[in-house]
C-alpha cells in the first residue's frame, strides 16, 4: 500500500487535492496496488466522496461527540465515509492513553487505523495496541531533500519489521523514488508513506508513477 499524506501544502489542498487524488486513483487501478490518500480535513468530505475506499483521516480526536468544539471525533469520519484513519504522525502525536481509547472506538466503527511511530521503541509499543498498520517514520527524515529513510535507516527497518511479524509496517521520511520503495519493501516494509516528493513535484502524476514502479 501506498499512503499518500497531503499534510496542508497548498500544493495538495483544495482544487489541488481533488486532481492529485484522481491522479492517485487512476494509477492505483493502473498499477494494481492500493494508494490511499491522506487530504487535509477541510477537503476530506469531498475526496471520500470520490474515492470513499481509499480515502483516510490524517488525525482524530478522542473526545466524544456532541460538546467537543474544534475537535474532530472518529465518529465524524465514518459519516462522510473515510476508509481510515492515521493517528499519532510526528507532526500530531497522541498520548498513549487516548492512542488506546481511539483505536478501540475506530475499530467498533469499521475503520482501518494506522499508527505512526518515530523509533523502534514506539513501533514495538503502539504494537501492543494492534493497529491494522503501523508506519515507521524518523522525524528528523521527513520532507528531507537529501536522503530517505531507506538510504539512511536500512537497519532500523530491518528491525522494525522483524521485532513485529503480526503487524503490517509502513515505511517513510524523504521517500523520493522507486528505488527507496524497492529497497524497503525489500527489507520487509509492506508500503509507503509519502508527502513532499510528490506532492511538490513538478508533475505528481509521475512522481506517483515512479514510486509505484518499486513494487515492479
Ligand atoms: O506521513 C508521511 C510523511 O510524513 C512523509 O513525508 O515529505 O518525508 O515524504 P515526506
Amino acid at each position: 500500500m501506498l499512503i499518500i499524506n497531503f499534510k496542508t501544502y497548498r500544493e495538495s489542498s483544495g482544487e489541488n487535492a481533488i486532481s492529485l487524488a484522481n491522479s492517485a486513483f487512476d494509477l492505483s487501478k493502473e498499477y494494481g496496488i492500493p494508494v490511499c490518500v491522506c487530504p487535509n480535513m477541510l477537503d476530506l468530505k469531498d475526496i471520500a466522496r470520490i474515492y470513499a475506499g481509499g480515502t483516510w483521516a490524517q488525525h482524530c480526536d478522542p473526545d466524544e461527540r456532541g460538546r467537543a468544539t474544534g475537535w474532530i471525533p472518529p465518529e465524524l469520519y465514518k459519516d462522510i465515509g473515510v476508509a481510515g484513519v492515521v493517528l499519532n504522525h510526528s507532526e500530531h502525536k497522541l498520548q498513549f492513553e487516548n492512542l488506546k481509547r481511539l483505536v478501540d472506538r475506530v475499530r467498533n466503527l469499521d475503520l482501518k487505523v494506522l499508527i505512526f511511530a518515530d523509533s523502534i521503541e514506539e513501533s514495538i509499543n503502539v504494537s501492543a495496541l494492534t493497529p491494522d498498520y503501523i508506519g515507521y517514520e524518523p522525524p528528523e527524515l521527513i520532507a528531507s531533500k537529501d536522503t530517505s529513510v531507506a538510504k539512511a535507516k536500512p537497519d532500523v527497518i530491518e528491525n522494525v519489521v522483524k521485532a513485529i511479524p503480526n503487524i503490517p509496517i509502513l515505511v517513510g521520511a524523504g521517500v523520493k523514488n522507486q528505488e527507496d520503495v524497492r529497497v524497503s519493501l525489500k527489507l520487509g516494509a509492506r508500503g509507503i508513506a509519502v508527502a513532499s516528493s510528490v506532492i511538490l513535484a513538478s508533475d505528481q502524476k509521475s512522481a506517483i508513477a515512479d514510486l509505484l514502479q518499486g513494487w515492479k
